[in-house]
């Protein structure tokens, strides 16, 4: 497997193997690489014929007062589970290639945190998705999206990739992603895979390597508020604030998670719906302990 460091050399990777024929799937990620990422590189390879994978922990999606510093790095084992999962290239730029001009004094200035790059301060060029932004995950981190939309198109417009593949359960993240890419008109299709649970349900994340013994038990209440609600509307409920307060009700049986949302939303829009439709999303996020964790299911 091959690493690439620089944008051209992604480009140029992506357009020797198309001219040989080959369809390019590219899985972004920010490494920690877990079974859930697996699954994503594993759906680029059964349907694209070569494989990229970024590994790029991207400054700008991150607020001041996030893991930014500590979300977790492990770039050889991350190498080992790409290969093996069916990727020919892992492209790891550093923060310079990816926002270039964003170094000099002043304004766009990186402010360095504790050695690892740092957030982008100023005047770096952007992608805004208004409307969308700063709804669900949007709202309690504002700015998260803008980052999101930024590095993606960003990897999009250097890979030149057919396909992109992202997991379901950043759900917020796939709705502005899929508008983005409509807007820009970037010809890559935005593929999504189902979300990976451990055996007792809690839907797999980076982050979970946070979590102490209690919290690992705390935060499986996620996934229970994903159930029941799943349950009510298999038994038939289809009012958004009925299955709303169902939701909100087993997060009151767990008294040391803090809940961030509860929504039923359309998938597209990520605005409120008053019944389950085709396209409507149950989404959750909390608090356990430090951790921010999500989860949802589609119940169109
Ligand atoms: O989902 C993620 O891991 C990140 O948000 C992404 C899409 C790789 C952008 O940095």
């Amino acid at each position: 497997m091959e690493i690439v460091r620089t944008v051209a050399g992604l480009r140029a990777w992506s357009r020797a193997e198309r001219s040989k024929g080959q369809t390019i799937g590219l899985v972004p990620t920010m490494g920690a690489l877990h079974a859930g990422h697996a699954s994503l590189i594993e759906a680029a390879a059964g349907q694209c014929g070569r494989v990229a994978v970024s590994i790029f922990v991207n400054p700008t999606q991150f607020g001041p007062n996030e893991d930014f510093a500590r979300y977790p790095r492990s770039w050889e084992a991350d190498c080992r589970l790409a290969e093996a999962a069916g990727a020919q290239v892992v492209f790891a730029p550093t923060v310079e290639e990816m926002y270039p001009g964003s170094s000099g004094a002043g304004p766009g200035t990186f402010v360095d945190v504790e050695g690892l790059g740092g957030r982008l301060d100023g005047a770096a060029t952007f992608v805004e998705v208004p409307g969308l932004s700063d709804r669900l995950d949007g709202k309690s981190r504002p700015g998260h999206f803008r980052g999101v939309a930024t590095v993606v198109s960003k990897l999009l417009i250097a890979c030149e990739a057919d396909r992109a593949f992202f997991g379901q359960k950043d759900a917020a993240q796939v709705a502005v992603l899929r508008r983005m890419v409509a807007g820009l008109r970037i010809g890559t299709e935005i593929v999504v895979c189902p979300i990976v649970r451990e055996a007792d349900g809690l839907a797999l994340s980076s982050r979970n390597v946070y979590l102490s013994a209690e919290e690992r038990r705390q935060a499986l209440v996620l996934s229970r508020a994903v159930r029941e609600v799943e349950r009510l509307v298999a038994c038939g409920e289809r009012k958004a604030e009925a299955l709303v307060a169902a939701g909100r009700a087993v997060f009151a049986e767990e008294s040391g998670v803090r809940v961030d949302y509860v929504e039923l939303v359309d998938w597209g829009t990520l605005m409120p719906v008053e019944v389950v439709a085709p396209g409507a999303l149950f989404a959750v996020a909390a608090w356990v302990g430090a951790t921010r964790l999500i989860d949802n299911a589609v119940i169109g």
